[in-house]
């Protein structure tokens, strides 16, 4: 199995993002055992902002012809990355709210027109073949509960855009609180794993399924 595993905090190796992706990872060998495990890593924090030319091309009746450079590039490589996973996975870390810079330069990349949605008159429709996608996310504060105390925009807004390209089926994991305490974050941690573990003691037949004829 092919996972793409993109990691969108700045503090790489002590983020708890990328901590709490680790037993996701894990849940997925369990549960597609039979099959090795070919891991691919993008860090999306050096990705660049979208260029000039990418932005014309977006706007044009068709993308410019030769050899694509520059943005337009860097897209056809994360597109394709993303077209090759049997899994992906998201580390991302809550900043104001919502996704963080990175993860949105990313998804600028991804979310393109002609190569993975169309434009009908019913609106845009995704063209890549949807695939399980995993989420694991770290906030300092709370945003589900009844404890909540700020929006978010992460989740609806990963999951519109995800949408657009053609990938529906989101799974959500979060460490959440990592500002309150030692306790408090020890505590999330703990329920996060076992939140893990119980999907993917559940969800291994329907996952391996869709995979292995
Ligand atoms: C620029 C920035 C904005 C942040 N905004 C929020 C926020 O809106 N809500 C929240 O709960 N935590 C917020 N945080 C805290 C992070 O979500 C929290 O520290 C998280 O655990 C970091 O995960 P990481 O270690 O994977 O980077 C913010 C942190 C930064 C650096």
């Amino acid at each position: 199995m092919s996972v793409l595993r993109l990691t969108c905090s700045p503090r790489g190796a002590a983020s708890e993002s990328l901590r709490l992706s680790r037993f996701i990872l894990d849940g997925l060998a369990r549960a597609d055992a039979r099959r090795g495990r070919d891991l691919v890593e993008i860090d999306a924090n050096p990705l660049p902002h979208v260029d000039a030319e990418y932005a014309w091309a977006l706007g044009s009746p068709a993308d410019p012809d030769g050899d694509s450079a520059g943005s337009l590039r860097q897209s056809d490589h994360l597109i394709q990355s993303l077209v090759d996973a049997d899994y992906v996975v998201i580390a991302t870390p809550m900043h104001n709210y919502t996704v963080p810079s990175a993860l949105k330069a990313w998804i600028d990349h991804v979310v393109r027109v002609r190569s993975t949605f169309t434009v009908t008159r019913a609106g845009k429709v995704g063209v890549l073949a949807d695939k399980p996608v995993f989420v694991a996310v770290s906030s300092g504060g709370l945003f589900s509960g009844a404890e909540a105390r700020q929006p978010d925009f992460l989740t609806p807004y990963l999951k519109a855009a995800l949408a657009t390209i053609g990938l529906k089926r989101l799974t959500f994991f979060s460490v959440e609180g990592t500002a309150m305490g030692g306790q408090a974050l020890e505590a999330a941690r703990l329920r996060a794993r076992a939140e893990i573990d119980a999907y993917f003691t559940k969800a291994a037949d329907t996952l391996v399924d869709a995979f292995v004829a």
